[in-house]
């Protein structure tokens, strides 16, 4: 008895002392785990983490959620450690311009394809129909919708799209095959994770989009030929949305994938509109099946962030659906949304020495990538998510001036924490103050990101290697482009938000 007391007071002891040196003390949702299933408070705190058993309702047991061995807190737990102060995004008009010339060079690679990266030592020059959807969506995006400025690179599209959705696939459900042969149009036919099911409708929503800009300012018949795509993706979309499929990553398989579900309500919705225009009807059916599908992606939210899926939490496809499907599912501006880049961010800081260094050396913003733990190419930020995030800002920034110039309300830390502590502003801040703040953690982010490719001659790459900064993988990918070029345009219509509102302001002077 004495002994095992003792022996209980000595652990004790060395846990108090241990956990002093390196600050354990983080809450349980921030708890990252250091071990491994079965580790022991000696080989957990011979590995420098922290020890501390969670137990629940009295039973001695691991309990699933919380690590008993996690990662000690570091600067990257401290939310004000945070520099979100940038007056602009550093790429400038030129880099602006040049980026997009060496992304139209992406689009109608070949037949219409949209090649991924014209880079053959990674083995990218296919067309995936995912980064394809999202490439297209953006083109329009930044080009306004004009259609005379998007026609020669989405002709080519619709072209190729209409040949792919016929072609025969020994594999899958050719509609949720991941990528295809450039030139030919055939599906890749060699071992790869299938099916890929957030396709379909991302490529509807994207032809619903082109159609619409042909109803406004071009061929309604040719809008009528793309509606049939449209409706054939949509299908599959209708009949099989709850089944299961690869993540965007390619690499585990689930039937809840945040990103997927986000996608999906987004896409209905676009394609309703798109069907309503032309009046086939279908409005309903996908408005529906939106309003069925949303709740399944808002169950998503744990009470501390939004997770990806019940095998994976955090990545970084969560925040580029914020970025790309928020306007119908969890919006920028949300709380959700300020919790989930809270928890992201400390993720993703923790996971790249590269952030580390950058956040002691009071660098503003920060850079994101995939997931923690991932290793293809090593495990490193991506351009692309790190554009997302700070698209997210740029977002809510947009939305909240436009709300301030009708009532500039004040915002509490009862009513508005998590937002306020996220870009550590006072109780009592103005909205109009709060869209500054992420008017200014977008350009940011964007900065940091200008500082890992301003050497490379408007070229932009996949990843940023975690330790050095350079950044490597696939070269020139389609997708970085659309992200980053997406990400400034919604930053200058923030700005231009935030120049209404103050002329606004002046007026009432
Ligand atoms: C594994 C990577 O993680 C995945 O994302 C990628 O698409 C494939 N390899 C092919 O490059
Ligand atoms: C690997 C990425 O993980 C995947 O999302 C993407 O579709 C392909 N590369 C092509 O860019």
């Amino acid at each position: 008895m004495k002994n095992s007391l003792r022996t209980f007071l000595a652990l004790v002891g060395l846990l108090a002392s241990s956990a002093l040196a390196q600050n354990c003390g983080l809450a349980d949702n921030e708890k990252v785990d250091c071990g491994y299933v079965g580790i022991d408070q000696f080989g957990c705190e011979s590995k420098g983490c922290c020890w501390v058993p969670v137990f629940k309702d009295g039973e001695k047991e691991r309990q699933g959620g919380t690590p008993w061995c996690f990662y000690p807190a570091t600067q990257c737990d401290d939310i004000n450690a945070y520099n979100w102060v940038a007056a602009s995004p550093g790429f400038d008009a030129t880099w602006e311009a040049q980026m997009k010339s060496l992304y139209a060079l992406n689009l109608d690679y070949c037949g219409g394809s949209v090649v991924a990266a014209p880079d053959d030592v990674v083995n990218y020059i296919y067309h995936w129909m995912r980064d394809g959807a999202l490439s297209i969506k953006v083109w329009m995006d930044i080009n306004d919708g004009v259609l005379s400025a998007v026609q020669d690179k989405l002709d080519p599209y619709v072209t190729w799209v209409t040949q792919e959705q016929q072609k025969p696939d020994p594999n899958v459900d050719v509609r949720v095959e991941p990528k295809f042969e450039i030139c030919s149009g055939d599906p890749y036919s060699g071992g790869w994770c299938r099916p890929q099911t957030d396709g379909p409708a991302l490529r509807a929503m994207a032809l619903s989009q082109y159609g619409m800009i042909h109803l406004d300012q071009g061929d309604p018949g040719y809008a009528d030929r793309i509606w049939d795509l449209v409706q054939f993706d949509m299908d599959w979309v209708l009949n099989y949305w709850y089944t299961s499929g690869c993540d965007l990553w390619e690499e585990v398989t689930s039937d809840n994938f945040y990103w997927n579900r986000a996608g999906y309500v987004y896409s209905l919705h676009v394609a309703a509109d798109f069907s309503d225009r032309l009046g086939k009807g279908f409005g309903t059916t996908y408005r529906n099946l939106a309003d069925t599908i949303l709740p399944t992606a808002e169950a998503h939210y744990n009470g501390a962030y939004i997770f990806v899926a019940d095998i994976r939490r955090e990545d970084g496809s969560v925040l580029h659906a914020i970025a790309t499907f928020g306007d119908q599912v969890i919006h920028a501006t949300d709380y959700r949304t300020a919790q989930t880049i809270t928890d992201y961010i400390k993720t993703f800081c923790r996971e790249y020495p590269i952030n580390q260094q950058d956040l002691s050396a009071g660098l503003e913003g920060i850079l994101i990538g995939r997931y923690p733990g991932d290793t293809y190419q090593g495990g490193n930020p991506w351009q692309l998510l790190t554009a997302a995030l700070a698209e997210v800002f740029y977002i809510a920034a947009e939305q909240n001036f436009i709300d301030a110039s009708i009532n500039d309300i004040t915002l509490t830390m009862s009513s508005d924490y998590d937002w306020l502590t996220l870009m550590q502003l006072s109780d009592g801040s103005r909205l109009s103050e709060l869209a500054a703040a992420q008017l200014s953690a977008g350009n940011a982010v964007m900065s940091r990101l200008f500082a890992y490719v301003k050497n490379d001659g408007y070229h932009i790459d996949e990843q940023i290697d975690k330790y050095n900064g350079l950044q490597k993988s696939a070269r020139d990918l389609t997708w970085s482009y659309a992200n980053i070029l997406h990400a400034l345009h919604v930053g200058r219509r923030a700005g231009n938000k935030h120049q209404e509102f103050l002329a606004k302001k002046e007026q009432e002077k």
